[in-house]
């Protein structure tokens, strides 16, 4: 018996209990993003890509809940753009020029994680390198293993550009090709010492993006930073910069910037521009995520009732989006009824009894990899009183102006300061607050983001282009206790749609969530196949 607990628990150890990314085959769904896509996608990036250039890719790590169990794996959304690789423990090498592999020229490696049918057998399928080639269609690819003896010639490159590169991955023991060897191998090829950050370079690209438009303020920020991180504050150009006396001697700091072999910040650029505007494949997996989010905000209408609680409100939208045959949820979703709406990001979801506050529900699908983000605020007994209705009309009102404001060529931000400007006006005119600047209290985040890939996604957040798309969502919170009459205390309201940007205006992609009072209302009285579903009591 205790050679028997002592075997299972070997056993566990060393092949945690772990949910494995899938792969691709004729068990799993068509219509993922096809291997054309990543090649085009890799394409287009190699084209830009400097002059005697390597471009260093890294999967996500494997987070770990506890013991021997991780966290579901999702792959880091760069990763994916640019292989449609679904596994852990892999780099990929994109060259600006041809490079020889085993006397094969390539402009690029995927490093992916060795087949291994014991492993396999408990965390799920891998593609191999095999695999990599077939399915995923890069032109070569090794096995992780082989990245410790891959010869990286510093010296054959000019740059060698990467993302920020993760500092708290975990290394497993048992695997000596994992994402903390595969760094730690990286940082020895290109000479990177301990205790080197990258985090000036970051700053460089600040100043030179915003020196021209407020280089007081901007002198401040770097101070501020340079006061926090030791290796910023020993930088000599950091040093120059904040002690120019004026606009030319900051100028000549910001063209005198020392370009250095190893970048961080090209590929973030490049990627940001690139996953801003959408391919009509992703438009199309996209559009399914946010009509699938909207159709669960209709099927929580009809089901919805005061003695509900705030996680079986959850649990139906994410049934109705898994129906769909979404694979996870595209952030943690937030149910909060009355004082808990009015954080922006609750997410406890443990309020037992709606009772007869609003209810405010930020929820979206995650489909093959895209994302929705539709919010839609009800009364969970189906009606509004009159003290909510106000304040949602307002919130209505501010979502219209926003919807207005998204034209390409406007800038980002101006569906934010349409809207910004109906809630500060209305809050005025309800008594609420006194003057503009007050209103901030109440209405703390900005109205748009991107989405994609991820929910708050890349993009360069310039004038707004065909074919991206954001989020429009102004939102109003009165918490309890707030300097204002006790009616309004307890209100949240945010309402957030989908916006596509096309060529002469907008689309709105989650018009299926209803989204007026009235609307809301009549789909609330609707029958839900629900009202009839009844589970035994538990004792
Ligand atoms: N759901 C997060 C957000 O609206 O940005
Ligand atoms: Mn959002
Ligand atoms: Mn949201």
């Amino acid at each position: 018996m205790n050679f028997l607990r002592h075997l299972c628990f070997t056993l566990l150890v060393s092949l945690p209990l772990g949910v494995a990314a899938q792969n691709t085959g004729p068990d799993k769904p068509s219509d993922f993003l096809d291997k054309e896509f990543h090649r085009q996608r890799r394409e287009v990036l190699r084209q830009q890509l400097p002059p005697r250039s390597v471009a260093v890719l890294f999967s996500n790590p494997i987070r770990n809940r506890a013991n021997d169990v991780d966290f579901h794996f999702h792959q880091h959304p760069d990763f994916y753009y640019l292989t449609g690789y679904r596994e852990p423990n892999a780099v990929l090498l994109l060259f600006s020029d041809q490079h020889m592999v085993n006397g094969v020229a390539t402009e690029e490696i995927l490093f992916a994680q060795a087949r291994n049918p014991q492993a396999e057998s408990w965390t799920g399928k891998r593609l191999g390198e095999e695999g990599v080639e077939r399915h995923l269609g890069l032109t070569h690819a090794l096995p992780a293993t082989a990245f410790a003896g891959f010869k990286l010639d510093t010296a054959a490159y000019d740059q060698i550009l990467f993302l920020e590169l993760p500092h708290d991955v975990r290394n497993d023991p048992n695997n000596s090709a994992d994402l903390y060897d595969l760094v730690a191998q990286f940082k020895q090829k290109i000479g990177l010492t301990e205790g080197k950050d990258f985090a000036h370079q970051e700053l460089f690209q600040i100043i030179k993006m915003y020196d021209a438009q407020g280089g007081a303020r901007v002198q401040q920020e770097v101070q501020r930073q340079m006061r926090a991180n030791p290796n910023l504050a020993k930088n000599p150009t950091l040093n120059a910069y904040v002690n120019a006396k004026d606009a030319a001697a900051r100028a000549a700091v910001v063209k005198g910037m020392p370009k250095e072999k190893a970048d961080i910040t090209w590929l973030d650029g490049a990627l940001s521009e690139m996953r801003e505007v959408k391919t009509p494949q992703e438009l199309t997996l996209l559009r399914k995520a946010v009509a699938m989010s909207a159709i669960g905000q209709v099927e929580v209408m009809k089901a919805m009732h005061p003695s509900m609680s705030e996680t079986e409100v959850q649990g139906i939208h994410e049934f109705v989006y898994k129906k769909y045959g979404a694979e996870y949820e595209g952030y943690p979703s937030i149910v909060g009824a009355g004082n808990n709406g009015c954080i922006l990001h609750y997410v406890e979801n443990e309020k037992p009894k709606l009772g007869t506050d609003l209810v405010l529900m930020d929820l979206g699908a995650e489909y093959h990899g895209y994302t929705a983000d539709v919010t839609r605020t009800i009364p969970a007994n189906g009606k509004f009183s009159p003290a909510q209705a106000q304040i949602y009309e307002l919130v209505y009102a501010a979502q219209e102006a926003g919807f207005n404001a998204c034209k390409p060529g406007n800038a980002f931000n101006a569906p934010d300061q349409a809207a910004q400007k109906v809630m500060t006006d209305g809050l005025i005119k309800l008594g609420i607050i006194k003057n503009a600047q007050e209103a901030r209290r109440y209405t703390m985040h900005g109205v748009s983001h991107y989405i994609g890939l991820d929910v708050h996604d890349r993009g360069t957040y310039g004038p707004l282009k065909p074919n991206s798309v954001i989020t429009v969502e102004p939102g109003i919170y009165i918490p309890e206790g707030s300097p204002c009459d006790k009616k309004w205390w307890g209100i949240g309201v945010r309402i957030e749609d989908d916006i596509l940007i096309t060529e002469k205006g907008w689309e709105n992609l989650s018009k299926g969530a209803p989204r007026t009072i009235k609307e809301i209302e009549a789909t609330m009285a609707q029958p839900s196949p629900l009202d009839n579903f009844k589970l035994p009591v538990l004792k």
